[in-house]
C-alpha cells in the first residue's frame, strides 16, 4: 500500500510536469523561431536598404559595371548573395551568377511585393542556385521614381541550421527542467507520504496492542493534526485499557476479599463446633461460652452478607430508592439512642446539635439510616478513650447537611482517598477485631450518590475525623 500512494503522487507530478514542459516548449520554440526569422528578415532588409543607398546614383545613370563591382565587394563582406534588379525586372547585377544568364525577375514574389509596398520577402527553391533560399527585397526610390530593387538572399539551410540550434537549446532546457521537477516531485511525494506511512505504522502497532506507540509528526498541517488525533486516540485507548485492567483487579480483589471474609468466621465456627463435639459439651460453662462465640461469628457472617447484598443491590439498580418523607434529625436521634450501650462501653459521649428547624427530606429512610449507623459506628470504633462524637445538622432550601465529627485516632493522609473502597481498612487487624469488614463507607457513598447527594471525609491522624453528608431534600 505504501508503495502505491507515493507512486500515485509521483505519477501525477510526472504527468503534470511533462505536460507543462511540453506545452511551454512547444510555444517557446515556435515563438523563438518566428522571432529569429523575423530578425533575419529585418537584418537582410536594412542591409538591402544600405546597399540601395550606395548604388542609387549608379542605377539612375545606368552604370551597371559600377554596380557589379560594388555588389561583388559588398556581398563578399556581408557573406550574402546580393542581386540588383532594374525597374522593369531585368537582373542588373548578381553576386553569384553572371546577370546575363538570368531571366527577368519581374515575376518573383518578393519583387512584386517590393514593387507594391517597398518591401517583400519569400522562401522558395532557387532555380539559379539549385536549393531553397530566403529572399528579401527592397525597392530603391529616387525622387518619386523607382530606380530598381536590391535583393538579399540567404540559403534556407543556413536559417534552418540556426533555428535548429535554438530548438536544441530549448530541448536541453526542457530536459533539465524535467529532471529538476522530477527530483522535487520525488521529495515532495516522499514528504507527504512518509508521515502517512509513519502513522500507518503507528496505527498498526496500536492495533497490535502497543498503546504506547505514537506517530511523531511535527508539522502543523492536516497530517500533523491527523497524527495528533491518532495519538489522542491511542492515549484514550491506553487509559481505557488501564481502567479496564484496574477494574478487573478490583473485581478479583473483591472476590478474594469476600471469600476471605466468609472463610474466617466459618473456619472459626467450624473449629468451635468441633471442639464442642469432642469434649466441651460436657462442660456447661465452656459450652455456653462457645455457643456465644459461635453466635457472634454467625452474626458477623450475616452482617457481611447483608452488606454485600445491599452493595450489589445499589450497584445493580442505583435508582430503586424507596423514598418517603421524614425528619433527618429525628432519624439521627433514634440511631444515637440505639448506640447507647456501645457508647457507654466505649466511654464515648455523643452530642447532637441542630441549626434551624426543618430537616425534612424525601429519601430512602432505611438506606439513609444505614449511612449514619456506619458513621456513628465508625466514630465509636475508632475513638480514643473518653472520646467525643459531635453531630451537627443544618438545612437550607435544597439540602440537609449532617456533619459527624470525632476526636478519635484519625486517618493518615495516604489512606484518606481509599477508605471508600470496598474492604479497605486502614488497620486490618484492628478493624476486624472491632467487627469491621471495610464495606461501611463504600455502601454509604453508594447510598448518598444514589440520592444525588455528597459525602466528604476529612481527617488528621491522631486528631479526629470529620465526615460531611449532604442529602438533597428531594
Ligand atoms: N471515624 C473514623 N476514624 C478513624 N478511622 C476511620 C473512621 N471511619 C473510617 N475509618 C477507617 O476507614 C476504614 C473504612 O471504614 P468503613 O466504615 O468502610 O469500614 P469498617 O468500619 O472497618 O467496617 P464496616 O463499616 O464494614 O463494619 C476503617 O477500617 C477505618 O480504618
Ligand atoms: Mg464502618
Amino acid at each position: 500500500m505504501n508503495k502505491h500512494i507515493i507512486w500515485k503522487f509521483f505519477g501525477a507530478f510526472v504527468f503534470l510536469t511533462l505536460i507543462a514542459v511540453f506545452v511551454l516548449n512547444f510555444f517557446v520554440g515556435f515563438k523563438l523561431r518566428d522571432h529569429f526569422e523575423e530578425k533575419i528578415s529585418e537584418e537582410l532588409r536594412s542591409n538591402a536598404l544600405l546597399v540601395g543607398d550606395i548604388i542609387t546614383e549608379d542605377l539612375l545613370v545606368g552604370q551597371t559595371g559600377n554596380i557589379r563591382l560594388k555588389i561583388e565587394n559588398l556581398a563578399r563582406k556581408l557573406d550574402r548573395r546580393i542581386t540588383v534588379i532594374g525597374r522593369e525586372g531585368k537582373v542588373l547585377a548578381d553576386s553569384e551568377k553572371p546577370p546575363t544568364s538570368m531571366e527577368s525577375h519581374a515575376d518573383r514574389l518578393e519583387i512584386q511585393q517590393a514593387l507594391k509596398s517597398g518591401f517583400g520577402q519569400s522562401t522558395r527553391f532557387s532555380q539559379t542556385l539549385g536549393y531553397n533560399m530566403k529572399y528579401v527585397a527592397v525597392r530603391i526610390d529616387s525622387s518619386d521614381k523607382i530606380a530598381g530593387f536590391v535583393r538579399f538572399a540567404l540559403p534556407l539551410a543556413q536559417v534552418q541550421l540556426q533555428v535548429r540550434v535554438i530548438y536544441r537549446v530549448v530541448l536541453f532546457g526542457a530536459i533539465v527542467t524535467i529532471i529538476i521537477a522530477l527530483t522535487i516531485a520525488y521529495f515532495v511525494s516522499k514528504s507527504i507520504t512518509s508521515p502517512i506511512r509513519q502513522m500507518q505504522r503507528a496505527a498498526r502497532r496500536i492495533a497490535e496492542g502497543d498503546f504506547k506507540s505514537r506517530a511523531i509528526i511535527k508539522s502543523e498541517d492536516e497530517l500533523g493534526q491527523l497524527a495528533k488525533s491518532l495519538n489522542a486516540m491511542a492515549d484514550a485507548l491506553h487509559k481505557q485499557i488501564a481502567d479496564l485492567r484496574k477494574m478487573d483487579t478490583i473485581r478479583t480483589d473483591f472476590v478474594a476479599n469476600v471469600s476471605h471474609e466468609l472463610k474466617t468466621p466459618l473456619t472459626l465456627i467450624k473449629g468451635y463446633i468441633e471442639t464442642l463435639d469432642g469434649s466441651a459439651l460436657d462442660d456447661k460453662e465452656k459450652s455456653r461460652r462457645f455457643v456465644r462465640i459461635i453466635k457472634e461469628h454467625a452474626d458477623r457472617l450475616e452482617n457481611l452478607i447483608n452488606d454485600l447484598l445491599s452493595l450489589s443491590e445499589l450497584e445493580l439498580s442505583p435508582d430503586s430508592l424507596c423514598r418517603t418523607g421524614f425528619d433527618l434529625k429525628i432519624l439521627i436521634n433514634d440511631i444515637a439512642l440505639g448506640f447507647g450501650h456501645a457508647l457507654q462501653a466505649g466511654n464515648v459521649t455523643l452530642d447532637i446539635n441542630a441549626r434551624g428547624d426543618d430537616f425534612n427530606v424525601e429519601a430512602d429512610k432505611e438506606k439513609i439510616e444505614q449511612v449514619f449507623v456506619n458513621l456513628i459506628d465508625n466514630g465509636i470504633k475508632y475513638a480514643k478513650d473518653q472520646g467525643r462524637i459531635d453531630i451537627s445538622i443544618s438545612g437550607d432550601d435544597d439540602a440537609v447537611t449532617v456533619l459527624v465529627e470525632d476526636d478519635g485516632i484519625g486517618i493518615a493522609r495516604e489512606h484518606i482517598d481509599r477508605v471508600f473502597e470496598r474492604f479497605y481498612r486502614v488497620d486490618k487487624a484492628r478493624s476486624r477485631r472491632l467487627g469491621g469488614t471495610g464495606l461501611g463507607l463504600g455502601i454509604a457513598k453508594h447510598i448518598v450518590l444514589a440520592h444525588k447527594g455528597r459525602i466528604q471525609i476529612e481527617s488528621t491522624q491522631g486528631r479526629g475525623t470529620k465526615v460531611r453528608v449532604i442529602i438533597p431534600r428531594k
